[in-house]
């Protein structure tokens, strides 16, 4: 990961945000002119985004690029609107336990989040007084593409949490890890042995993740790494046994393996 190039600076600031909603170049742009408008005591600051979903960086990333670096202070805007409540229970305790796990003197604080600077009803009065609207009368009635009428070939479903609190054990990564390994073997990509990956949000265990669940069988795999994800790509997608040291949870009921 690069972070962009003002490493002089011994604070940064962090805008937090989601790709589902912020969409990356959304948050990319907001960094932009964020960097044009710092006020006073914070012009020296770096400004880095970090996210909490589908893409990366997240947050540990960031932070841990920054520490790499010498940055001593990070403040961290949380710049998703709404703000997901579940941030303001969890947040604090796991970046101290990133400051712990990093041994690291790094200061690092929440900012409220930038939902709290924001008047919602002014900005939707400010659009209802602008002319710009698109009548849906002009385009096309449908309800889907002619091709999302047909459930794709496949063997296996794979279900990988990037929720907030995976995410910030690297889940992002990890799911590129599993795509560029299961990329090694073609039978998985295409045809009656394709395995189909699916993003998800929180799968609740979350102090078992990085987490992701194969089906058929309902196997839950905890605590994943490179590593492991290599063996259950090997083993369990190719080989067809499943990995039983990795696994966290069975789902009761499931249709057992041949
Ligand atoms: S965020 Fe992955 S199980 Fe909760």
């Amino acid at each position: 990961m690069t972070l962009k190039p003002n490493a002089e600076a011994a604070e940064a600031v962090i805008l937090y945000g989601r790709a589902s909603f912020d969409r990356t170049q959304a948050l990319k742009q907001l960094r932009e002119q964020v960097e044009e408008r710092l006020p006073h005591g914070w012009q020296e600051s770096r400004i880095e985004i970090a996210f909490g979903d589908l893409t990366g960086p997240s947050l540990p990333q960031v932070l841990d690029e920054l520490m790499r670096e010498g940055v001593r202070s990070a403040a961290i805007v949380t710049c998703m609107v709404p703000a997901d409540p579940a941030l303001s229970t969890w947040l604090a305790g796991a970046l101290n336990q990133w400051r712990q796990d990093r041994g690291t003197e790094m200061q690092v604080r929440l900012l409220p989040p930038v939902e709290q600077a924001i008047d919602l009803a002014d900005a939707v009065a400010e659009l209802l007084s602008q002319p710009e609207s698109r009548d849906v009368a002009l385009t096309e009635p449908s309800l889907g593409k002619p091709g999302w009428s047909k459930v794709p070939e496949h063997n296996r479903q794979i279900y990988f949490c990037i929720g907030a609190r995976c995410a910030h054990r690297l889940a992002q990564p990890l799911f590129q890890h599993l795509r560029a390994k299961m990329k090694q073997h073609r039978a998985l990509g295409a045809g009656p042995e394709r395995v189909m990956c699916v993003r998800c949000s929180c799968l609740f265990p979350c102090n078992l993740g990085p987490l992701m669940t194969v089906y058929p069988g309902g196997f839950w795999y905890g605590g994943l790494t490179e590593a492991r994800i290599d063996r259950i790509v090997e083993e369990h997608l190719v080989g067809g046994t499943p990995v039983q040291e990795f696994i966290v949870h069975v789902t009761e009921d499931h249709v057992t393996e041949d």
